[in-house]
């Protein structure tokens, strides 16, 4: 197995605060609702399962697989859903949960894709941003970690499907 070299970013302890500060946020403004929250795949299944842990308004939970048209590293911008959603999304108060923005692409198409589903609300929960590579605006309603512009793995984040079971977020040193 090739040895990349890891650089430690954030610790467990330092991810489980900034869920925990993000949990609150969610409560805070979900007091009374039922909404859905919608993972993307694969990167935000950690993310999620700590997340929702901490959540005192009842949830639904739903997960999509999109895929780029490009290759793995470079987005092309035309995403397709390739798992679907099981849920209704028209008249719900939807909340997507994503591991990281990083060009916007991704996740860019997916809001104008649910948004055309007319939920009642739609809002993006990141744990991790990276706005200096975005590509297209995107407006992150709760937000963890801003990221240099360096490639992350851990915490659900993968590099060519390793790293994602690390605890903490590592940085791939070039
Ligand atoms: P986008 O460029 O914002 O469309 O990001 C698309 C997807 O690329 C994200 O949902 C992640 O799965 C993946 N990605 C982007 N940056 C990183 C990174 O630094 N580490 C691991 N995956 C990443």
């Amino acid at each position: 197995m090739p040895a990349e070299q890891l650089k430690l970013l954030f610790t467990e302890e330092e991810i489980r605060g900034q869920v925990a500060k993000l949990a609150q946020e969610i409560n805070r403004d979900y007091q009374g609702q039922y909404p859905l929250l919608l993972g993307i795949l694969k990167g935000s299944f950690v993310f999620m399962a700590d997340l929702i842990r901490l959540l005192e308004v009842p949830v639904e939970i739903d997960f999509v697989t999109l895929a780029s048209y490009g290759s793995a590293r470079v987005t092309s911008g035309k995403i397709r859903v390739v798992k679907g959603l099981r849920s209704a999304v028209k008249g719900r108060d939807v909340l997507v949960i994503e591991d990281i923005v990083d060009t916007g692409l991704t996740v860019g198409y997916f809001m104008d894709y649910l948004r055309r589903k007319k939920p009642s609300s739609l809002k993006l929960c990141a744990l991790f941003d990276k706005p200096s590579r975005r590509e297209v605006p995107v407006d992150i309603d709760y937000r963890g970690f801003i990221l240099p512009d360096k490639f992350a793995v851990g915490y659900g984040l993968d590099f060519n499907e390793r790293f994602r079971h690390l605890p903490e977020l590592y940085v791939i040193e070039d």
